[in-house]
């Protein structure tokens, strides 16, 4: 299937800085998008330059020693803003790991506000000093995580982010995130080999006209925020480089709090090969992927012949308020970047039919679980009065709401009551998709996020398995879980 032309959209046009949003005493680095004046971000320097990787750290010997510093006034689209970003770059680095590696990271938290680290879709421990998401990094202050990636770990496409209850959006948004891959160990054969592998972290952020990072109003909160700006590695609408012939690896990381991806590439069919860091049994060709805020989508490009092809979202409507109104405003195709095929032809070296996969839980379910994603209106803490809940409660970290013990195989059936769809998220231990509501028909690999179709249910296969310990699941409309749409999961060795 081949996308239809579409228009591009080069006029983004922001509002400035408010002065009552000073005076209100936002941060520093948040101001309110309402008020006087005008920016206009639309000629972007950076707008069709040369798609660049972010810095690439490597592991050596078994450990990935780095510094990661969270502050705010990073580099972005070619000018100084008062954007997020780890050591001033917006994506942080790509942290490049084997399974078996320890992956040390000395946290600096130059924010104004608490924040922590979270290893989105590793398998990894989720106690001490490891993918703890209760940890607490103070403003000045910094930690050393120790995470020990295990030796049969899958290799594939994972990211990091902070994941401070109640400023969660905000800080991804405002630009810390970035890409961590599980390579191959030393010396391994890459799955795919390919003419280029390339890191896409797909991010969305609204600037000011004096380039701060704007302040969401309390429906664009409760919807969960879109940001005007979409960029691949931090870049406006890059141009992405290739020969015709030649086989490229896409990750494509759906890195913005709230929007849902729905990816194609003008003239080109997407080859699926892993999702959120699983290959699938059988790679699949695809007009269009969908993401959800979170997923992760490995693709191979095979570039026809020269010209320019757009890589597109098309527009997804994530629902509505019912009757409040308002629904979500993705309405037209975005540009996320160029892929300019140029250049004599290249052969293209044959891809392997089948990979070998993780292996499916085994063993029989003890337990089936119904979880209930839930919004409504009351005296919530989330923006417009509106509640954001699983199972009536709103997010409490000294609570255990579901309690299992290690090695336990279980069927969770979640099901969302409201008529936006909500993207459920698991950490530590992956689930594989069983049914939907809606009859999306499953990958059958484990994955870490799954979206929930308005007024529908997904049902899951998890098994509780390698790690003890208390973590969470959440929405991972990142508003959303930072209104209380979070939930813990206590799994007892
Ligand atoms: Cu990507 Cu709990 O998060
Ligand atoms: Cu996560
Ligand atoms: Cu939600």
């Amino acid at each position: 299937m081949t996308p239809a032309p579409i228009s591009r959209r080069h006029a983004i046009t922001l509002g400035a800085l408010g002065a009552t949003a000073v005076a209100s005493g936002v941060t520093g680095w948040m101001a309110s998008s309402r008020g006087p004046g005008s920016g206009d971000w639309s000629d972007a320097a950076d707008t069709g330059a040369e798609l660049t990787q972010p810095t690439r750290l490597d592991s050596r010997d078994g450990r990935l020693q780095v510094q990661l510093t969270a502050a705010a006034g990073a580099r972005l689209i070619g000018r100084e803003t008062h954007a997020l970003g780890y050591n001033g770059s917006l994506p942080g680095p790509t942290l490049k790991v084997h399974p078996g590696d320890e992956l040390a990271v000395r946290l600096v938290n130059q924010l104004d506000q608490p924040t922590n680290l979270h290893t989105h879709g590793l398998r990894v421990s989720p106690l001490g000093n490891s993918d703890n998401p209760f940890l607490r990094v103070d403003p000045g202050t910094s930690l050393d995580y120790s995470i020990r990636i295990p030796p049969d770990h899958p290799t594939g496409t994972f990211w990091y982010h902070p994941h401070h209850h109640g400023v969660v959006a905000d800080q991804i948004f405002g630009g810390l995130a970035g890409a961590l891959l599980v390579d191959p160990a030393p010396g391994q054969q890459p799955e795919f080999a390919v003419a280029a592998d390339r890191v896409l972290l797909v991010t969305d952020i609204t600037l000011t006209g004096d380039g701060r990072v704007a302040r969401p109003s309390a429906m664009e909160r409760a919807m969960g925020r879109e940001g005007q700006l979409v960029l691949v590695n931090g870049q406006h609408q890059p141009a992405i480089a290739a020969a015709p012939g030649a086989l490229q690896r896409w990750r494509i990381i759906n890195g913005c709090v709230s929007r849902v991806l729905v990816v194609a590439l003008q003239g080109h069919d997407l080859l699926h090969i892993a999702q959120d860091g699983s290959y699938l049994p059988r790679p699949a060709r695809t007009g269009q992927l969908m993401l959800a805020p979170g997923n992760r989508a490995d693709v191979i490009v095979h570039p026809a012949a020269p010209g320019r092809f757009e890589l597109i979202t098309e527009p997804f409507q994530r629902g509505g308020m019912g009757m409040m109104g308002g629904g979500t405003d993705s309405s037209e195709p975005v540009t996320l970047a160029t892929m300019t095929v140029d250049g004599p032809p290249a052969s293209a070296a044959p891809l392997p039919a089948s990979v070998p996969v993780e292996a499916r839980p085994a063993g029989p379910v003890v337990a089936q679980r119904q979880i209930a994603f839930q919004m409504g209106m009351g005296m919530g803490m989330g923006g417009g009065g509106m509640t954001f809940t699983i199972d009536g409660r709103i997010f409490d970290p000294t609570r255990d709401d579901q309690s299992t013990t290690l090695g336990s195989v279980e069927d969770w059936t979640v099901t969302n009551t409201s008529t936006l769809a909500h993207p459920f998220h698991l950490h530590v231990w992956p689930f594989t998709v069983l049914a939907s509501s809606d009859n999306t028909p499953p990958l059958g690999v484990p994955q870490d996020v799954v979206l929930i179709p308005p007024q529908g249910w997904v049902r899951l296969r998890i098994a509780f398995t390698r790690f003890a310990g208390r973590s969470v699941y959440h929405c991972h409309i990142l508003d959303h879980e930072d209104a209380g749409m979070m939930a813990t999961v206590n799994v007892h060795g």
